[in-house]
């Protein structure tokens, strides 16, 4: 299939190198000519394993290009939008204003029977309400929405071997039609048995909402048990892992810690109940209100533990702050707990120091007044406390013994649950976990 993926974000940059791995004849277009300049010369404009190699191998096979202009999408028979639906500014709702122009400079270079397929996430309605727009413009061409679940750091194997695809449809002749050249582009996936769903539009987008809001309540709700277990001295770990062995409920997700961030689940869930709202149904979704609340404390009550860890004072104390990424294996740094702990403690006196492997420049140009160490050791040298609030593998695997040898006094907050507090305990360090005795 000769396809065209419009935005070159981390949706649309890992879609159109997913693609052309694939074997299709792929131009990926974006507005930034920087990063089409980047992603031309095979260099991924993010911290993405795997990406780099990629791209690499699909710029060279000729089956991938990069544009920054919208003409060079006409000549393909399906095109993808890719573009971000980030929160508006001062509000919940979802930004749809990158959607809408994409949409709008697409039409232009469309041609007679073309597929336009929906990717990004957006409030349910709109791909009714673009299909009306494309209807009454070029009754020849089709929409389809078909929502992305991937995972920053899991990007490539979750577009290339996906859980499942959905396909939000139209009605009639037009979504067989749809459904046929979608199939065409997705043989390889499917013919490993993907389960692929059809659906009208609403139910495609829906289905992206109730996802996130499903993993963001997963989260949440062992980080309210993590608070209970911090009044009574149980172990959430104990409790997710036995809660976690009966198959209706599952382990995955249910890790305890300093909460979720990241460009997707928070503003999912906010967009989702402004949504609601709008079509009357704010109801339904209060419980995401709470949900929000819940991962919002979880940062509070870090800083707090923290004060506890210090002695009652986080005046002109060292702290160091392992990981600024929203989770490891990114060097995305939007709505990161982490960071929002780590400018709160600096707000509070503290000097805090942030390391982490990818996401440091990110992090300073969100917070330029941290300061910022690349190299582990230096970053812990005399530190008053240690807080590993991403658990990237480097600092799972710290020992007790290397950390001490740098650090001023033998304090750790260990904001992820991922190290083992005896081994810490033993070797005479203050162990603090989330939700642990
Ligand atoms: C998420 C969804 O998983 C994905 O399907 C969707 O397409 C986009 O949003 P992503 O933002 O890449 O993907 O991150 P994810 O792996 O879901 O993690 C989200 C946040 O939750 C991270 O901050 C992570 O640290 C946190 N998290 C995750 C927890 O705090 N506890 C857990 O048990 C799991």
């Amino acid at each position: 299939m000769r396809i065209s993926v419009i935005g070159c974000g981390y949706l649309g940059a890992v879609h159109a190198a997913c693609m052309a791995k694939l074997g299709h004849d792929v131009v990926g277009i974006d507005v930034d000519p920087r990063r089409i300049d980047d992603l031309q010369a095979g260099r991924a404009p993010f911290f993405e394993p795997g990406l780099p190699e990629l791209l690499d191998e699909t710029l060279t096979t000729g089956l991938l290009k990069f544009s920054s202009s919208m003409a060079d999408a006409s000549g393909a028979d399906v095109h993808f939008l890719c573009v971000g639906t980030p929160q508006r500014k001062g509000e919940y709702g979802a930004d749809l204003r990158h959607v809408d122009s994409a949409f709008a400079s697409l039409l232009d270079a469309l041609e007679p029977g073309n597929l336009i397929v929906g990717k990004s996430t957006v409030p349910v309605g709109t791909a009714a309400r673009l299909a009306d727009d494309l209807s009454r413009q070029y009754p020849d061409a089709v929409l389809a929405w078909n929502p992305e679940f991937l995972r920053e750091g899991f990007a490539i194997d979750d577009t290339l071997s996906p859980d499942r695809l959905v396909y939000g449809l139209p009605a009639g002749e037009a979504g067989l039609r749809a459904t046929r050249m979608l199939d065409a582009v997705y043989a390889t996936p499917l013919s490993t048995g993907t389960p692929r769903l059809c659906s009208d539009y609403a139910t495609a987008e829906l289905v992206k909402a109730a996802a996130n809001s499903f993993l963001a309540t997963k989260i949440s709700f062992i980080n309210a048990m993590a608070e209970v277990c911090e009044v009574t001295g149980a172990d959430i770990t104990l409790l997710a892992d036995a809660i976690g062995l009966d198959e209706r409920i599952g382990r995955k997700f249910l890790n305890a810690g300093v909460g979720f961030g990241g460009g997707c689940l928070p503003k999912d869930i906010r967009a989702f109940m402004a949504r609601a709202g709008e079509l009357g149904a704010d109801q339904a979704l209060t419980f995401l209100r709470e949900v929000d609340d819940i991962n919002v404390r979880r940062r509070i009550r870090t800083v707090e533990l923290t004060r506890t860890l210090l002695g009652g004072s986080l005046l002109g104390k060292r702290i160091t702050v392992l990981g600024a990424a929203f989770k490891p294996d990114s060097d995305d740094v939007r709505d990161s707990p982490a960071l929002s702990i780590a400018a709160q403690l600096q707000l509070q006196g503290a000097e805090v120091t942030v390391t982490d492997p990818e996401a440091i420049d990110g992090a300073r140009r969100r917070f330029p007044e941290l300061m910022y160490e690349d190299d582990l050791t230096r970053a812990m040298d005399g530190a008053d406390a240690l807080l590993l609030l991403t658990e990237w593998e480097e600092y799972r695997d710290l020992t007790p013994d290397v950390a001490a040898a740098s650090v001023g006094t033998k304090n750790i907050l260990d904001g992820r649950n991922v190290l083992e507090p005896a081994l810490w305990r033993r070797a005479g360090w203050n162990y603090k976990g989330i939700g642990r005795p």
